[in-house]
Protein backbone atom coordinates (compact mmCIF):
# COMPACT_ATOMS: atom_id res chain seq x y z
CA UNK A 1 0.00 0.00 0.00
CA UNK A 2 3.17 2.61 0.77
CA UNK A 3 4.01 2.12 -2.70
CA UNK A 4 0.81 2.91 -4.15
CA UNK A 5 0.40 5.63 -2.06
CA UNK A 6 3.88 6.55 -3.53
CA UNK A 7 2.89 6.30 -6.94
CA UNK A 8 -0.59 8.44 -6.19
CA UNK A 9 1.64 10.98 -4.72
CA UNK A 10 4.11 11.10 -7.76
CA UNK A 11 1.49 11.09 -10.46
CA UNK A 12 -0.50 14.06 -8.17
CA UNK A 13 3.24 15.59 -8.21
CA UNK A 14 3.34 14.83 -11.90
CA UNK A 15 -0.05 16.56 -12.45
CA UNK A 16 0.63 19.44 -10.42
CA UNK A 17 4.39 19.80 -12.46
CA UNK A 18 2.39 18.91 -15.47
CA UNK A 19 -0.08 21.98 -15.10
CA UNK A 20 2.62 24.35 -13.59
CA UNK A 21 4.11 23.51 -16.52
CA UNK A 22 1.35 24.33 -18.86
CA UNK A 23 0.98 27.76 -16.74
CA UNK A 24 4.72 28.59 -17.68
CA UNK A 25 4.02 27.40 -21.40
CA UNK A 26 0.52 30.44 -21.25
CA UNK A 27 2.96 33.11 -19.46
CA UNK A 28 5.12 32.72 -22.03
CA UNK A 29 2.73 33.06 -25.10
CA UNK A 30 0.91 35.66 -23.14
CA UNK A 31 4.10 37.96 -22.72
CA UNK A 32 5.00 37.40 -26.79
CA UNK A 33 1.97 40.48 -27.27
CA UNK A 34 3.06 44.03 -26.97
CA UNK A 35 0.77 45.37 -24.00
CA UNK A 36 -1.60 47.25 -25.70
CA UNK A 37 -1.57 51.32 -25.82
CA UNK A 38 -4.28 52.99 -24.29
CA UNK A 39 -4.80 56.91 -23.69
CA UNK A 40 -2.82 58.88 -21.71
CA UNK A 41 -5.81 60.99 -20.13
CA UNK A 42 -6.06 64.53 -19.46
CA UNK A 43 -4.03 64.35 -15.97
CA UNK A 44 0.02 63.38 -17.44
CA UNK A 45 1.82 65.84 -15.05
CA UNK A 46 3.14 68.57 -17.49
CA UNK A 47 4.86 69.65 -14.44
CA UNK A 48 6.91 67.09 -12.81
CA UNK A 49 6.88 67.79 -8.65
CA UNK A 50 10.34 68.36 -7.47
CA UNK A 51 9.68 64.70 -5.49
CA UNK A 52 9.57 62.25 -8.04
CA UNK A 53 10.47 59.04 -6.57
CA UNK A 54 9.71 55.24 -6.46
CA UNK A 55 7.43 55.73 -2.94
CA UNK A 56 4.47 58.07 -3.73
CA UNK A 57 3.29 57.03 -0.32
CA UNK A 58 5.54 59.41 0.91
CA UNK A 59 6.28 63.66 -0.14
CA UNK A 60 8.95 65.22 0.23
CA UNK A 61 7.61 68.31 3.22
CA UNK A 62 4.24 66.40 3.60
CA UNK A 63 2.60 66.41 6.55
CA UNK A 64 2.25 62.46 7.21
CA UNK A 65 2.06 59.11 4.60
CA UNK A 66 -0.40 59.20 1.87
CA UNK A 67 -4.29 58.26 2.55
CA UNK A 68 -5.16 54.74 1.19
CA UNK A 69 -4.16 51.39 1.30
CA UNK A 70 -0.38 51.08 0.37
CA UNK A 71 0.50 48.73 -2.82
CA UNK A 72 3.44 47.89 -4.14
CA UNK A 73 3.66 47.52 -8.41
CA UNK A 74 6.27 45.35 -9.49
CA UNK A 75 7.01 44.46 -12.87
CA UNK A 76 9.69 43.40 -16.10
CA UNK A 77 9.94 45.75 -19.39
CA UNK A 78 10.99 43.16 -22.02
CA UNK A 79 11.12 43.74 -26.18
CA UNK A 80 8.68 41.51 -27.92
CA UNK A 81 11.81 38.77 -28.27
CA UNK A 82 11.56 38.68 -24.33
CA UNK A 83 14.96 40.44 -23.97
CA UNK A 84 15.06 42.90 -21.14
CA UNK A 85 14.99 46.47 -21.69
CA UNK A 86 17.56 47.56 -18.86
CA UNK A 87 17.56 51.41 -18.52
CA UNK A 88 14.03 51.71 -20.01
CA UNK A 89 12.48 55.00 -18.13
CA UNK A 90 9.32 53.93 -16.23
CA UNK A 91 6.61 56.78 -15.48
CA UNK A 92 3.39 56.22 -13.41
CA UNK A 93 0.92 58.60 -12.58
CA UNK A 94 -2.12 57.59 -11.02
CA UNK A 95 -5.66 59.35 -8.81
CA UNK A 96 -5.17 59.01 -5.15
CA UNK A 97 -7.48 57.51 -2.51
CA UNK A 98 -10.13 60.00 -2.92
CA UNK A 99 -9.63 59.46 -6.87
CA UNK A 100 -8.23 62.78 -7.62
CA UNK A 101 -5.23 64.05 -9.93
CA UNK A 102 -2.49 66.48 -8.62
CA UNK A 103 -2.87 68.47 -11.98
CA UNK A 104 -4.78 71.40 -13.05
CA UNK A 105 -7.27 70.04 -15.35
CA UNK A 106 -8.78 67.64 -12.44
CA UNK A 107 -11.09 70.40 -10.89
CA UNK A 108 -12.76 68.31 -8.26
CA UNK A 109 -12.13 68.79 -4.53
CA UNK A 110 -10.54 66.89 -1.58
CA UNK A 111 -6.92 66.13 -3.53
CA UNK A 112 -5.10 64.31 -0.81
CA UNK A 113 -1.88 66.73 -0.51
CA UNK A 114 0.49 64.39 0.76
CA UNK A 115 0.33 62.10 -2.02
CA UNK A 116 2.95 62.00 -4.68
CA UNK A 117 0.79 61.18 -7.68
CA UNK A 118 3.56 60.93 -10.24
CA UNK A 119 6.94 58.98 -10.19
CA UNK A 120 9.56 57.87 -12.25
CA UNK A 121 12.68 54.86 -12.43
CA UNK A 122 14.69 53.31 -15.03
CA UNK A 123 14.49 49.79 -15.17
CA UNK A 124 17.54 47.74 -14.14
CA UNK A 125 19.94 45.33 -15.89
CA UNK A 126 16.88 41.97 -15.86
CA UNK A 127 14.60 44.84 -17.05
CA UNK A 128 13.00 45.04 -13.46
CA UNK A 129 10.82 48.38 -11.54
CA UNK A 130 9.24 48.73 -8.84
CA UNK A 131 7.07 51.45 -7.05
CA UNK A 132 5.21 51.91 -3.75
CA UNK A 133 2.50 53.55 -4.14
CA UNK A 134 -1.87 53.41 -2.91
CA UNK A 135 -4.14 51.51 -4.54
CA UNK A 136 -6.18 54.46 -6.54
CA UNK A 137 -9.67 55.26 -6.02
CA UNK A 138 -12.45 55.13 -8.84
CA UNK A 139 -13.51 57.91 -10.31
CA UNK A 140 -16.38 59.47 -12.34
CA UNK A 141 -15.97 61.32 -15.91
CA UNK A 142 -17.55 62.61 -18.97
CA UNK A 143 -16.97 59.01 -20.81
CA UNK A 144 -18.85 56.88 -17.00
CA UNK A 145 -16.48 55.99 -14.38
CA UNK A 146 -13.04 55.03 -14.63
CA UNK A 147 -12.48 51.77 -12.79
CA UNK A 148 -9.22 51.80 -10.70
CA UNK A 149 -5.91 52.34 -12.43
CA UNK A 150 -2.52 53.45 -13.12
CA UNK A 151 -1.18 54.66 -16.01
CA UNK A 152 2.27 53.95 -17.33
CA UNK A 153 4.82 55.56 -19.57
CA UNK A 154 7.79 53.25 -20.56
CA UNK A 155 10.49 54.91 -23.12
CA UNK A 156 13.32 52.56 -24.36
CA UNK A 157 15.42 52.62 -26.80
CA UNK A 158 15.22 51.66 -29.84
CA UNK A 159 11.36 50.90 -29.44
CA UNK A 160 10.30 54.28 -28.74
CA UNK A 161 7.26 54.94 -25.97
CA UNK A 162 4.54 53.18 -24.57
CA UNK A 163 1.59 54.41 -23.14
CA UNK A 164 -0.85 52.30 -21.28
CA UNK A 165 -3.00 51.66 -18.58
CA UNK A 166 -2.73 49.26 -15.51
CA UNK A 167 -5.89 47.61 -13.94
CA UNK A 168 -6.52 45.77 -10.79
CA UNK A 169 -7.62 41.80 -10.99
CA UNK A 170 -11.05 41.34 -9.52
CA UNK A 171 -12.11 44.82 -9.45
CA UNK A 172 -15.69 44.84 -9.84
CA UNK A 173 -16.05 48.46 -12.06
CA UNK A 174 -13.71 47.17 -14.47
CA UNK A 175 -16.77 45.97 -16.30
CA UNK A 176 -18.15 49.35 -16.09
CA UNK A 177 -14.73 51.05 -17.87
CA UNK A 178 -15.55 51.72 -21.22
CA UNK A 179 -11.54 52.45 -21.71
CA UNK A 180 -10.62 48.88 -20.41
CA UNK A 181 -14.20 47.30 -22.52
CA UNK A 182 -13.01 48.95 -25.70
CA UNK A 183 -9.97 46.63 -25.49
CA UNK A 184 -10.19 44.21 -28.85
CA UNK A 185 -9.44 40.58 -26.80
CA UNK A 186 -10.06 39.33 -23.77
CA UNK A 187 -6.17 38.80 -24.55
CA UNK A 188 -5.69 42.34 -24.32
CA UNK A 189 -7.63 43.00 -21.49
CA UNK A 190 -5.79 40.46 -19.39
CA UNK A 191 -1.85 42.27 -20.66
CA UNK A 192 -3.36 45.10 -18.88
CA UNK A 193 -4.65 43.90 -16.10
CA UNK A 194 -1.66 42.95 -13.03
CA UNK A 195 -1.56 39.76 -11.48
CA UNK A 196 -1.91 40.25 -7.21
CA UNK A 197 0.97 38.63 -5.52
CA UNK A 198 1.46 38.06 -1.89
CA UNK A 199 3.98 40.54 0.15
CA UNK A 200 4.28 42.61 3.05
CA UNK A 201 1.65 44.58 1.33
CA UNK A 202 -0.80 43.94 -1.37
CA UNK A 203 1.42 43.37 -4.38
CA UNK A 204 0.83 43.91 -7.97
CA UNK A 205 2.70 42.49 -10.92
CA UNK A 206 2.46 44.25 -13.95
CA UNK A 207 5.17 43.31 -17.26
CA UNK A 208 5.06 45.65 -20.24
CA UNK A 209 6.48 44.31 -23.30
CA UNK A 210 7.25 47.20 -26.25
CA UNK A 211 6.75 46.01 -29.76
FE1 LIG B 1 -6.79 58.12 -15.19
Amino acid sequence: MKHWGRDILLTRRGLIAGAAGLLVAQAANARTIATPRQTSGPFYPLIKPLDADADLTLLKGATGPAKGEAIEITGKISALNGSPLEGAVVEIWQADANGRYDHFLDFGSGRDENFQGYGAVRADSSGAYRFRTIRPRFYSTGIGVRTPHVHFRVVAEPQGELVTQMYFPGEELNEKDVLLKGLESDAARAAVTARAETGDVPRYAFDLVLG
